[in-house]
């Protein structure tokens, strides 16, 4: 019945009849004329009801659509400057589907505890649709990067036996007479595929039981996962600024409609572009004294820290060279001084925090084992990630980008759970 895509496609269908299956957005009466606000899915469009031209069927139809009623609208698509998209329908028939009543969410303001448990209807908001398009956009530019720069996707396993990131956040699960875990990060897979196919990503849900209420955590979210064999850390680094600057500059290419609508800055983003700035970890700790802060050396950055240190840059940084002792057991370390490893976060600028963790790994299998005896890790279990490096090791490198963090800062959003259709948090599990 309905033509696909017609608002997306409207300039291409002026002075044409085209029925659109259609939602109310908003209605506006001024006595003989009715201005319908239309959704389709892939835009909006006023359609505009003229009591004079219409007949008293379709004139009370459109009197009687309420906010979300669904209907198909026909009508003849012209040009109007004056209104936000540049054109307008004239309707000429209307044929409702259903009159909704009592739809929960009103144009006024709704507390944030109210939007989330109704956030199966609140995805049809503006904002909340256009943040979904620059999410499927990003996802677009991240697998369009790796599929042309010679990188083969490879899906690691869900249901897991062992830790990847440690085991305090790990959501387990029976495994008929076994136990098993939701994969923190397919990491360690990877590593294995990389040595089969050389340039590997995945890209997949992953999983922590942590604890923490921040705007900065999920406890479900999508990582990418690249995997590289004969890479190592300074080229690990290079890969990941062109990376990042392909998804920015991707969504600017592509997403200006979007963006627009939720009142991004996009002169912060046009800048983001390859090579982004770097410091190590101690130069890190230096400027943080300098600020005041009271951190010792070898402990992590909290989310003030790593805002402190952004603040001075316009572009993503990279903080590299942690000391070993807080970071993975698989980190390698400097052969230079051992105890800071060739790692890297990458932070993003705007207080948007690390949308990127990566290293080179260990690929000594003695120095691999004594790292799992040191982190309590049972070595009969990982046998497998061992025969890696048994049989022909390599230098190799990879990183995790967290996807919600990165839709996140790109959209300039204050909390990770609008950047997810539907944010599994710590007491969020509806709907
Ligand atoms: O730094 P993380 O823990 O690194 C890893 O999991 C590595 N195994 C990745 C790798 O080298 N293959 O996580 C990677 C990224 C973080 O930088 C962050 O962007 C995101 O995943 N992330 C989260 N995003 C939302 N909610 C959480 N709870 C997150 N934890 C990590
Ligand atoms: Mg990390």
């Amino acid at each position: 019945m309905a033509t696909k895509s017609v608002i997306r496609n409207v300039n291409q269908h002026v002075g044409e009849t085209v029925t659109i299956g259609s939602w109310l957005n908003n209605k506006r009466s001024s006595g003989k004329i009715q201005f319908l606000q239309l959704r389709d899915g892939t835009g909006y469009i006023q359609g505009v009801v003229l009591k004079n031209e219409v007949s008293e069927d379709v004139w009370n139809k459109a009197k009687s659509l309420t906010q979300e009623s669904s209907a198909y609208v026909t009508g003849v698509i012209r040009e109007e400057p004056r209104s936000p998209s540049g054109y307008e329908m004239t309707v000429t028939d209307i044929e409702i589907i259903q009159i909704t009543e009592n739809y929960p969410i009103t144009p006024k303001e709704h507390g944030i505890d109210f939007l989330m448990d109704h956030r199966h209807l609140w995805l049809r908001s503006s904002k909340q649709r256009a943040i979904l398009v620059i999410r499927a956009e990003i996802i677009r530019a991240i697998q369009q990067f790796f599929d042309t720069n010679g990188f083969t996707l490879v899906d690691p396993p869900i249901l897991t036996p062992t830790a990847a990131e440690g085991t305090t956040n790990l959501f387990h699960t029976k495994y008929f007479e076994e136990d098993a875990y939701l994969t923190q990060s397919g990491q360690l897979y990877m590593e294995a595929a990389a040595m089969a196919l050389g340039r590997v990503y995945s890209f997949g849900p992953t999983f922590r039981a942590e604890k923490s209420k921040t705007r900065r955590h999920l406890i479900e979210f999508w990582m990418i996962e690249p995997e590289m064999a004969f890479v190592d850390h300074e080229e690990n680094l290079r890969i990941q600024e062109q990376f990042v600057s392909h998804v920015v500059q991707s969504v600017l290419k592509n997403c200006r409609q979007e963006l627009e609508t939720i009142g991004r800055d996009i002169s912060k983003l046009e800048n983001i572009k390859a090579p982004f700035p770097r410091i190590t970890y101690d130069e890190a700790i230096e400027f943080l004294h300098f600020q005041g802060f009271d951190i010792p050396w070898g402990e992590d950055f909290g989310a003030p820290h790593e805002t402190a240190i952004a603040e001075k840059y316009d572009k993503p940084v990279f903080i590299t060279h942690y000391p070993t002792g807080i970071k993975s057991f698989y980190m390698k370390p400097d052969p230079n001084r051992p105890e800071v490893v060739l790692c890297a976060d990458l932070i993003a600028p705007e207080g948007y925090g690390e949308i990127i963790g990566g290293s080179q790994r260990i690929d000594d299998p003695e120095l691999l084992e004594e790292r799992f005896k040191e982190h309590n890790l049972p070595v009969e279990a990982y046998q497998w990630y061992l025969d890696i490096r048994k049989y022909g090791t390599v230098p190799h490198s990879g990183f995790g980008l967290g996807l919600e963090r990165t839709v996140a800062w790109i959209c300039g959003l204050d909390h990770v759970r609008e950047t997810i259709p539907f944010p599994r948090m710590l007491y969020r599990l509806y709907p």
